[in-house]
C-alpha cells in the first residue's frame, strides 16, 4: 500500500462525509507522460490501458475532443475508475488554454470487481483513501493536477455549488441516472452534453444470471426472493445496460434532452432546456417500472416455457402482484 495512504488510514481520517475535497498537492517522484500528442489512437489506447479504463479507447478520445470543443464551463465525470474519463476531460480543457476544472464524483470503492484496484472486501477499512490515491496518481502521471478536482463519495452525498455551470456531464457509475441528472442536470448550461455509458437495449451476463436464477425456483420461492429485493436490486434486475436505456429513454422523452449519437453502448445527449430537471421530469416513475417488469416477465417466460407445460403466461403474470 502506499506510504501516503498508510498515513492517512494511521491517523484514521475519514472521507466519508465528503467535507473534504481532496487538493492534489501531492508531490511524486513518479514518470510524467507525455501529453503533447492527444490526438492518436495510441495515445488514447496507451491511457485505457495505465489507468485500467472500462471503455473503449475510442471513448476516452471522444470525451477529450468534446472537451476541447465544449469548455468553456466546467465539467462533471461522475463514476470515474481510475481516471480515464477524468484524464481525457482534464487534457481537453488544458489543451485549449482554458482555466476551467472537472469536478469527479466517485465512491472509490467496490466490493469484489470492478475498476478500482482495491475491494471492499479484502481491505474494508482504507478502500476508499488507497483507491483515491491511485486515481491521484494517474492524474498526477498525466500532469492535469491542477485541473481536476474530486469528491471521493457517493453522489448522493456530494454539495456541488448550485451556480457551478458545467456544459458537460458524464455518468458511468450505478446505472441509476435519474438519481444523478436530478443531482446535476441543473447546473448543466442549455446545449451542454449529457455523456451516458452503459445504455443498450439488452440484458447483460448479471442480468441473465437472474434471470437463470428465477426461472429454476417455485412460484412462491421466485415471490419469496422477489419482495426480499431493495428497489435498487429489482430495478437493476435486468442489468445496469437496460435500465439505462430504460431511464434514459424516459427523460428523453420528457423533452429535457435530445440524442446525439450512439457510440458502442455510450450515448452522447444535448440539453434541450433551460428549465429545472424536476420540473420537466416529474416524479412518476410508474411507466419505467412497468417496462423494466414487463420485459423481466416476458424473459423470464422464454426461459421457462418449455420447461414445464404446466406453467402458463397469466400464471407467470401473477407472480409478483
Ligand atoms: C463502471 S465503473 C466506471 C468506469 C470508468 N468510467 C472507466 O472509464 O473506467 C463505475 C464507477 O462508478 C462508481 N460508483 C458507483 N456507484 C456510485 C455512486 N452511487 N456514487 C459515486 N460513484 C459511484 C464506482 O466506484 C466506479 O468507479
Amino acid at each position: 500500500m502506499p506510504s501516503t495512504v498508510i498515513a492517512l488510514v494511521a491517523s484514521r481520517q475519514s472521507l466519508r462525509d465528503c467535507l473534504l475535497v481532496v487538493k492534489h498537492a501531492m508531490v511524486k517522484t513518479r514518470q510524467k507522460i507525455d501529453v503533447e500528442d492527444a490526438s492518436g489512437d495510441r495515445f488514447f489506447a496507451e491511457l485505457k490501458k495505465t489507468t485500467n479504463g472500462m471503455l473503449p479507447a475510442n471513448i476516452y478520445r471522444e470525451m477529450y475532443q468534446q472537451s476541447l470543443a465544449h469548455s468553456h464551463n466546467d465539467i462533471i465525470d461522475i463514476g470515474v475508475g481510475q481516471g480515464p474519463s477524468s484524464i481525457a476531460f482534464a487534457l481537453g480543457i488544458v489543451h485549449s488554454q482554458r482555466t476551467n476544472i472537472v469536478h469527479v464524483i466517485d465512491q472509490f470503492e467496490q466490493v469484489k470487481d470492478g475498476p478500482h484496484r482495491y475491494c471492499t472486501k479484502d481491505f474494508p477499512e482504507g478502500c476508499r483513501l488507497a483507491n483515491t490515491e491511485v486515481f491521484l496518481n494517474h492524474v498526477n502521471d498525466y500532469g492535469v493536477d491542477g485541473t481536476i478536482q474530486t469528491y471521493p463519495c457517493r453522489t448522493d452525498e456530494v454539495d456541488l455549488d448550485p451556480d457551478l455551470q458545467a456544459d458537460i456531464l458524464a455518468i458511468d457509475a450505478d446505472g441509476l441516472i435519474d438519481r444523478d441528472l436530478g443531482y446535476f442536470f441543473d447546473n448543466l448550461v442549455p446545449g451542454g452534453y449529457i455523456i451516458i455509458d452503459d445504455y443498450a437495449d439488452m440484458i447483460n451476463k448479471r442480468g441473465r444470471a437472474k434471470l437463470k436464477g428465477f426461472s429454476h425456483v417455485s412460484v412462491e420461492e421466485a415471490r419469496a426472493e422477489w419482495l426480499g429485493m431493495s428497489i435498487f436490486a429489482r430495478r437493476r434486475i435486468l442489468g445496469k445496460h437496460f435500465l439505462v436505456y430504460v431511464l434514459a429513454n424516459w427523460i428523453e422523452l420528457s423533452g429535457a434532452m435530445k440524442k446525439k449519437k450512439i457510440l458502442g453502448t455510450t450515448v452522447f445527449y444535448e440539453k434541450t432546456t433551460s428549465k429545472k430537471f424536476r420540473d420537466i421530469v416529474g416524479s412518476d416513475q410508474s411507466f419505467v417500472d412497468n417496462i423494466l417488469m414487463s420485459r423481466f416477465l416476458s424473459e423470464l417466460w422464454i426461459l421457462v416455457q418449455g420447461r414445464s407445460k404446466k406453467r402458463q403466461p397469466p400464471y407467470l403474470k401473477l407472480l409478483f402482484r
